[in-house]
């Protein structure tokens, strides 16, 4: 690849990539609200759901936290800390190795039951589709590069890594020449990454952005019926609402003391 295409695609790429990532939500937020959703199948097949989306969810969580500390924390930090490249580096194998087993074989669900299942198929977006098979193959690259980085124990290509992610993050385009010469595995992993920030904001994956994580902090504001505990309480969406406990509560006439 001529130094040309290398600056553009890992140097200035990834400004476009971040511009329309960050620009594209506002403005979906602010003008499209009603798109603003995950588009849930749930209602039309609960069965692979609870597996698929729970290990696709824990694995690509635990993905995205260690690509976010593992490639951004300044790696003087590191040398602080005296964590040494090379254990950083086999815990990069370890911990994303089984995250993405996990997420790989969540996604692998997921990807079964809207292909297969003829009515989520026919209610799912185009892009609903798209994003899925977009995330499959970017799991399949990462995995692979795996194999690529058992042959350099020693973490010195991933320092390149680091060197980039962070140079670009401070605006040195630049930064391109740390991964001029890294595999083509690398290469392609760190394109499509980029490429599934581009879309984003085109995408189901903008609910990310209302994950509700302030429950975490903020005990005891939600209501929580089990569904087995004691008597069936019908709620506004429960299937046991019956047309009498939808009945419209009316004044009863009350009994007239005797006289
Ligand atoms: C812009 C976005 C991304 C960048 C820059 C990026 C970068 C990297 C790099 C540099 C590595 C190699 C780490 C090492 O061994 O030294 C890696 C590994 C990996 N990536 Fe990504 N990645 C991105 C997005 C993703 C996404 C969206 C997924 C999942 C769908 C993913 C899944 C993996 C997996 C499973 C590995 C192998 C395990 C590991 O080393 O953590 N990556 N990624």
């Amino acid at each position: 690849m001529s130094t040309a295409i290398n600056d553009a695609l890992f140097g200035w790429y990834p400004y476009l990539c971040l511009t329309v990532f960050l620009l594209g939500s506002l403005i979906r937020f602010d003008r499209e609200q009603y798109t603003w959703k995950t588009g849930s199948s749930q209602l039309l097949r609960r069965r692979q759901l609870r597996w698929g989306s729970n290990l696709f969810h824990v694995g690509i969580l635990a993905i995205f936290g260690g690509h976010f500390v593992g490639l951004l924390t300044p790696i003087w930090v590191f040398d602080a800390l005296g964590i040494s490249h090379s254990f950083k580096q086999g815990l990069a194998i370890t911990v994303g190795g089984i995250a993405g087993i996990a997420c790989f074989i969540g996604i692998a669900l997921l990807a079964h039951r809207r292909l297969f299942d003829a009515r989520i198929r026919n209610t799912s977006a185009p892009g609903d589709i798209a994003i899925l098979l977009l995330l499959w193959l970017q799991l399949t690259l990462g995995l692979s590069t795996i194999f690529v980085s058992l042959g350099h124990m020693d973490g010195h290509e991933m320092v390149k890594f680091m060197n980039w992610a962070q140079g670009i993050l401070t605006l040195q385009p630049a930064a391109a020449a740390y991964v001029a010469d890294v595999n083509p595995i690398f290469k392609a992993h760190l394109l499509l990454g980029m490429t599934i920030f581009l879309v984003f904001p085109f995408t189901r994956l903008v609910h990310v952005w209302s994950a509700p994580i302030w429950y975490l902090g903020r005990p005891g504001y939600q209501v929580v019926r089990t569904r087995f505990a004691g008597r069936r309480v019908p709620t506004p969406m429960s299937p046991a609402r019956s047309p009498a406990s939808v009945r419209p509560a009316v004044a009863r006439p009350t009994r007239q003391p005797a006289e």
